[in-house]
């Protein structure tokens, strides 16, 4: 099952899984780190059904969400039916179907362990910001949980943060910070004889 595949068919029961593996002080954290305005127009990448929109959408700020994942973005839809500063494209975070620096702040949250290429990625989402633009990544410190791989898709077993940094230096971005969330992301296998517990980090750099 490929990875798309894998979030098509969990997109109905993905809130739920969402609240087990990561909780909402994750969004809390990566929104203060971009220091929103309310009118500006930010980009989710891997958007999946929401999360990190949701809170955008709290400040009053616009949204384009690219997930690869059509039944994801459907339930986001669903979700946000009455709302009209959502844009919702199919796409590839290594592909992104957003015009060069158009938007003020780029997200990805859980997203780029799931990426084939994620310096590919960040390069992408660098692209798309305006001069002064902030990408801010939250995602899995690196780890030994193999069944996340074969269990949830994960393409790799989160990143050094030394890494992540090189990456975004590499993208042209400046004043890159990487730091603790404080908040792990947990799981539980399925023959439950594991459990993991990952620290997350936050990534964040400007144009
Ligand atoms: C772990 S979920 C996180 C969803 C959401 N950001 C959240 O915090 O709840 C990962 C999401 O990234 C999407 N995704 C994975 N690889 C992708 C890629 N290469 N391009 C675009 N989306 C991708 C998946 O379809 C899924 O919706």
């Amino acid at each position: 099952m490929s990875s798309r595949q894998y979030f098509d068919a969990v997109a109905h029961q993905w809130e739920k899984m969402r609240q087990a593996f990561f909780s909402e002080a994750v969004r809390e954290k990566a929104i203060s780190v971009a220091d929103v305005k309310p009118g500006k127009l930010a980009a989710d990448i891997g958007a999946g059904t929401g999360f990190i929109t949701e809170g955008l959408i709290q400040r009053g700020l616009r949204v384009i969400t690219v997930d690869q994942s059509e039944a994801m973005l459907r339930e986001m839809k669903h979700k946000f039916q009455d709302i009209d500063t959502v844009d919702y494209r199919v796409g590839e975070a290594e592909n992104l179907p957003i015009e060069d620096k158009v938007v003020d702040y780029v997200f990805a949250n859980m997203c780029l362990h799931h990426v084939e290429n994620p310096p590919v990625a960040i390069k992408e989402m660098a692209r798309i910001l305006k001069p002064s633009g902030r990408l801010v990544v939250t995602d899995l410190d690196e780890h030994n949980f193999e069944f996340l791989k074969t269990e949830h898709r994960d393409r790799w077993l989160g990143f050094k943060r030394e890494e992540v940094k090189r990456w975004f230096i590499e993208a042209g971005l400046k004043e890159v910070m990487v730091e603790c969330v404080g908040e792990n992301c947990c799981s539980q296998s399925s023959c439950g004889d594991e459990y993991a517990t990952v620290s997350i980090f936050v990534a964040s750099g400007e144009k």
